[in-house]
């Protein structure tokens, strides 16, 4: 896949108005040879979900605050510092930090849950998150998502973490680790509680200020705390898989050997508990060393009873997101995009107006025809002028058309590459330059 050019580098612009002509610290614009990097990354992960059998949904930026606060847990890091507020008459309104809750809502609005015919969907949309910038880790960042409603099986979480990992594959990436867990359920979970709670109790005065805040309301959280200190306090802790009860056991087993089925390499890990409340049974991350101190590349686990949060009645749900910032710092990492430059086909040069008036509808022909034409409009430029840009765009060809080529009834086209030109008759101008340009390489 080639790349266009565009990018024209960075340049330092001092406004008089300061802050006013910088993006949002933690936000970023994207165009030039980034934006085609973007979009080639986004054309293999569509093909991949499409072969999964995922249909896309986009649901809107903003929802209602209890979306996040009912569901992704008041005790944790996105809803109690990092959700962006927007207050409107009586509104109370976030921009989604994340995209399952979201998700769920729409489903449960639209009763999705019980379209027979659409079980899996995909999503690829801004999110936004109050942390402190750094590489990887951004206020506006981009998710991919899937999730899969309806199924329950360990199968459905094996195809759901399959299709993560034909993401990476799919663009090359190959360096990153897997790390499954299970939360248990609604029967197991409290015993798991129950031990962990014995366990850090006597820890607490250890732990840091927030650990000791959740200790009551959300223990599983301080299991997910960054600090060295409290990591090093919950690696001693008992090991919670042995308290699952027998279907949870069961159900993990299962994924596992589906897992190994589909020769994907994969690491039990009791220390995934996630970021989110939301989640029950399996719990997956992908970690990769390409990435620096944000290394999460994507996660994500089963969320049964997250209807639950809304009020309605329960059913089961599957899914996974991935950091589209991370992928890209990723594959630069691995020098892994496609080299060759995306460059114009065809460069135009007109000298003088009676030659603008013919190559002006030439070129719409050529565009339209498929091929990537570049124009110049200002016909009294010289020759020299117009192919030196023709040049720096690096064109494969050039068609030069001035008074002397008017008067002979034909046109100069030039291969840039091997240096060669050939004159062609205007007549039939547009088909013979179409079978010209496109046949050569
Ligand atoms: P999450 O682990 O919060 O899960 O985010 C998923 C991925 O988004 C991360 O692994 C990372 O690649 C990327 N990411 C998160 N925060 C940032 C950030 N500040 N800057 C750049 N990239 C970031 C979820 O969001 C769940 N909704 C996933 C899920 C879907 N679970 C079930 N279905």
């Amino acid at each position: 896949m080639p790349w266009p050019l565009g990018s024209i580098g960075f340049q330092w612009y001092s406004s008089p108005f300061g802050g006013i002509l910088k993006a949002v610290r933690g936000m970023h614009d994207i165009f030039g040879l980034e934006m085609t990097k973007w979009k080639w990354i986004e054309t293999q992960v569509r093909s991949v979900f499409e072969n999964f059998g995922y249909q896309e949904i986009r649901t809107p930026v903003l929802e209602n605050i209890e979306v996040f606060s009912k569901t992704v847990g008041d005790e944790t890091d996105i809803v109690e510092k990092q959700m962006y507020q927007v207050t409107k008459e009586n509104e109370s309104l976030v921009l989604r930090p994340e995209g399952t809750a979201g998700f769920m809502r729409a489903v449960l609005e639209h009763q999705l849950h019980r379209d027979p015919s659409v079980q899996k969907y995909f999503y690829y949309l801004p999110m936004f998150r109050h942390e402190r910038p750094q590489k990887g880790r951004l206020r506006q960042f981009h998710q991919f998502g899937a999730e899969f409603i309806n199924d329950s099986s360990p199968e459905a979480d094996a195809d759901v973490i399959a299709l993560l990992d034909s993401i990476y594959r799919k663009l090359g990436i190959t360096e990153y680790d897997i790390r499954i867990n299970s939360l248990g359920c609604l029967e197991c979970r409290p015993q798991m509680k129950e031990t962990l709670t014995r366990f850090l109790k006597p820890e607490l005065p250890k732990l840091c200020e927030q650990c000791q805040k959740r200790f009551e309301r959300a223990p599983f959280r301080i299991l997910d705390c960054k600090r060295e200190s409290c990591r090093e306090i919950t690696a001693q802790g008992p090991v919670l898989s042995s308290c699952l009860c027998s279907k949870c056991q069961a159900h993990h087993l299962q994924l596992k050997k589906r897992l190994n089925e589909a020769q994907i390499n994969f690491i039990d890990d009791p220390s995934i508990v996630r970021g989110l409340d939301y989640y029950s049974s399996t719990a997956f991350e992908f970690t990769s060393s390409l990435l620096g101190a944000q290394s999460a590349l994507g996660g994500g686990g089963r969320y049964d009873q997250l209807a639950e949060r809304f009020g309605e009645k329960p059913f089961p749900a599957v899914g996974f997101a991935l950091g589209m910032e991370r992928l890209v710092i990723a594959l630069e990492a691995k020098n892994a995009f496609p080299e060759k430059p995306l460059v114009p086909r065809i460069y135009l040069a007109p000298l003088g107006d009676k030659a603008l008036d013919i190559l002006f509808p030439l070129s719409l022909n050529l565009r339209r025809a498929g091929v990537w034409t570049e124009i110049s409009y200002e016909s009294q430029k010289s020759l020299k002028a117009q192919l030196k840009h023709a040049n720096r765009i690096q064109c494969r060809f050039s068609l030069i058309l001035g008074e002397d080529e008017i008067n002979k009834k034909t046109a100069l086209l030039k291969d840039m590459t091997a240096q060669t030109q050939m004159e062609i008759p205007l007549e039939g101008l547009f088909e013979n330059l179409l079978n010209k340009v496109t046949r050569e390489n």
